[in-house]
C-alpha cells in the first residue's frame, strides 16, 4: 500500500486565499493588519522562517515589521521594544522568534508579549485559555495539523492519537486541540519506555521530536494516519537535505495518510501565523465598529 499525501502546500494556498480576501476586506474598512517579528540572534534556519513569515504576510495582504539584533543585545532592548510593539494600536500580532540565546528568559519575553497580541498563542494567558476549551490564539503548528486532518475528515472522535514530543509549542498544545476533539491522547517523550509500542497502536501519529527518520515504517500502524511535523537538516555527508522525524520512504508504504517533509505542515504552520494575525486585526476592527 502506498499512503495519499496530504499536501500542505495545496491546502495552505486555499486557506491563504481566503485570509487574503479578508485582509482585503480590512485593509478597505481601514484596518491594515500587521504582524510584528522580533528575531534574536543568527541561527539560520530561525531567519529562513522569519523571512518566510515576512514574505507569507506580503503576498496575503499583511503589513510586517521585522526588526532583527544581534545575539548578545542587551535584553532590556527587546523588552522595550516589545512594549512599544504592544502599546502601538496600528500592531495586531507580535511574534518572537525561538529559539533565543541563552541569556534570554524565554518565558519573561513571552509573557511581556500583550496576551491580545500573542499570535503564537504561547503567553501563559493564551495557555490557560486553550486548556480551559475556550482559546483566543491556538498555537500555529498544532493549528495547521488540526486543518490537516480537518481537510481529509480524519475522524478524531475516540480514535486513538500518539504524539510524539511534548513541547509547549507543538506536543502540548497539539495534545489539547486533539482532546477537545474527543480523541484518546498518549504523549510520548524521550524517557518514553517501549516508544514503538506506543506508536504501532495509534489511528493517528503526530511526530514533533526534531530527530531526522526516528518513526519508520516498522513502527506505524497499517492505514494510519502520520503527520510529520520535524524539520531537520541532514548533514553535508547524507546530502544535506530537509527531511522529516519520520522516515518517509518506509512509512509510505505502511500508512494511508501521510505528510511530506518539505510540503507538509511547514506551509500550514505560517498559513496558521497570518489567520491569527487576521482574526486579531479583525477583533479590532470589530471594536471600533
Ligand atoms: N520556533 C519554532 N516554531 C516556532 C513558532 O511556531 N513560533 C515561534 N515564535 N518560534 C518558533
Amino acid at each position: 500500500m502506498t499512503a495519499a499525501i496530504i499536501d500542505g502546500n495545496a491546502l495552505s494556498a486555499e486557506i491563504r486565499a481566503k485570509l487574503a480576501e479578508r485582509a482585503a476586506t480590512l485593509n478597505a474598512n481601514g484596518v491594515s493588519p500587521c504582524l510584528a517579528v522580533i528575531l534574536v540572534g543568527e541561527d539560520p534556519a530561525s531567519a529562513v522562517y522569519v523571512r518566510n513569515k515576512v514574505a507569507a504576510c506580503e503576498k496575503a495582504g499583511v503589513r510586517s515589521l521585522r526588526d532583527v539584533y544581534a545575539a548578545d543585545v542587551d535584553p532590556a532592548v527587546v523588552f522595550a521594544r516589545i512594549a512599544a510593539l504592544n502599546a502601538d494600536p496600528t500592531v495586531h500580532g507580535i511574534l518572537v522568534q525561538l529559539p533565543l540565546p541563552k541569556n534570554f528568559d524565554s518565558n519573561a519575553v513571552l509573557e511581556a508579549i500583550a496576551p491580545a497580541k500573542d499570535v503564537d498563542g504561547f503567553h501563559a494567558e493564551n495557555v490557560g485559555a486553550l486548556m480551559q476549551g475556550n482559546p483566543r490564539f491556538i498555537p500555529c503548528t498544532p493549528y495547521g495539523v488540526m486543518e490537516m486532518l480537518k481537510s481529509r475528515n480524519v475522524n478524531l472522535k475516540g480514535a486513538e492519537v500518539v504524539i510524539v514530543g511534548r513541547s509547549n509549542i507543538v506536543g502540548k498544545p497539539m495534545a489539547m486541540l486533539l482532546l477537545a476533539q474527543s480523541a484518546t491522547v498518549t504523549i510520548c517523550h524521550s524517557q518514553s519506555r517501549d516508544l514503538a509500542f506506543h506508536t504501532r497502536r495509534a489511528d493517528v501519529l503526530v511526530a514533533a521530536v526534531g530527530r531526522a527518520k526516528m518513526i519508520t515504517g516498522d513502527m506505524i500502524k497499517p492505514g494510519a494516519t502520520v503527520i510529520d511535523v520535524g524539520i531537520n537538516r541532514l548533514p553535508a555527508e547524507q546530502g544535506g537535505k530537509l527531511c522529516g522525524d519520520v522516515d518517509f520512504e518506509s512509512a509510505k508504504e505502511v500508512a494511508g495518510l501521510i505528510t511530506p517533509v518539505p510540503g507538509g505542515v511547514g506551509p500550514m504552520t505560517i498559513t496558521m501565523l497570518l489567520a491569527n494575525t487576521i482574526e486579531s486585526a479583525e477583533r479590532v476592527a470589530g471594536e471600533k465598529a
